[in-house]
């Protein structure tokens, strides 16, 4: 049964030191009619570069977001991702850089390459509380300005999720912390948000095929208890 267009789940592809890439060749191939996407970030570059990217694009056709949690002028952002714009759906960046000169002349350049821009308007961590969590006000105010496709707020903080909801009714929201960082599957949808990003629990997984079908039985008994 081909069950990926119900998953809610998005699986963050972090190899540790010493991990092949064909071992995440062989994780994302056999999830791949099992989830809506992938996302890699700056441990993945490292280890295989854009030639392991391009591999694990090959892999499997579902949505793959690179995660560099970009924070700097337009020139440097647009520079770096230039080399990998061509093998992904979707690029995440901070929400703190602003628009002029920052975010603005990113978000051209992805909807020039039609690749979706996510921005960060809260993080999964503790210490998001210091400093990004207490002007998640302006964050949200950035975001409506610029209309990104998707914002990230975190599954471990429930209500930060649901206050973006209700904020910005016109995004999509992606909700990591589930698993070791200590949400459950399905907090965050229930909360309000349209995917859950899930690594550990999934590709540290003896099965990580049977773990995303069980995330899968979660979201879809979040989405019912939320009525959607
Ligand atoms: P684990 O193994 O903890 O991996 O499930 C979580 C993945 O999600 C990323 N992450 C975040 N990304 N805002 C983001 O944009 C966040 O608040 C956040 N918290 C975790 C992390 O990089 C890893 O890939």
């Amino acid at each position: 049964m081909v069950i990926w267009l119900e998953s809610r789940a998005i699986i963050a592809v972090d190899p540790s030191p010493g991990t092949s890439l064909d071992r995440w060749v062989s994780i994302t191939s056999s999830l791949c009619d099992l989830v809506s996407g992938f996302k890699v970030g700056i441990p993945f570059m490292f280890s295989y570069g854009v030639s392991g990217l391009r591999a694990l694009r090959s892999s499997c056709d579902r949505l793959l977001i690179a995660d560099f949690k970009l924070a700097d002028i337009d020139y440097v952002m647009v520079s770096a991702l230039s080399h990998v714009i061509d093998y992904v759906d979707g690029v995440i960046a901070h929400a703190f850089i602003g628009l002029k000169g920052g975010l603005e002349g990113l978000k051209s350049y992805l909807d020039s390459a039609g690749v979706k821009l996510i921005l960060v308007i809260s993080m999964s961590h503790a210490g998001s509380l210091d400093v990004i969590d207490v002007n998640v006000d302006r964050l949200l105010w950035v975001a409506g300005r610029l209309k990104p496709w998707g914002l990230v707020a975190p599954a471990t903080r429930p209500h930060v999720i649901s206050y973006a909801r209700g904020r910005a009714p016109w995004a999509v929201i992606l909700a990591p912390g589930v698993g070791v960082q200590g949400a459950r599957p399905g907090d965050g949808i229930r909360a309000g948000a349209d995917y859950e990003i899930v690594g550990r629990l999934v590709t540290e997984a003896s099965n990580p095929v049977e773990v995303v079908k069980w995330i899968n039985g979660e979201h879809v008994r979040a989405l019912k208890e939320r009525g959607g």
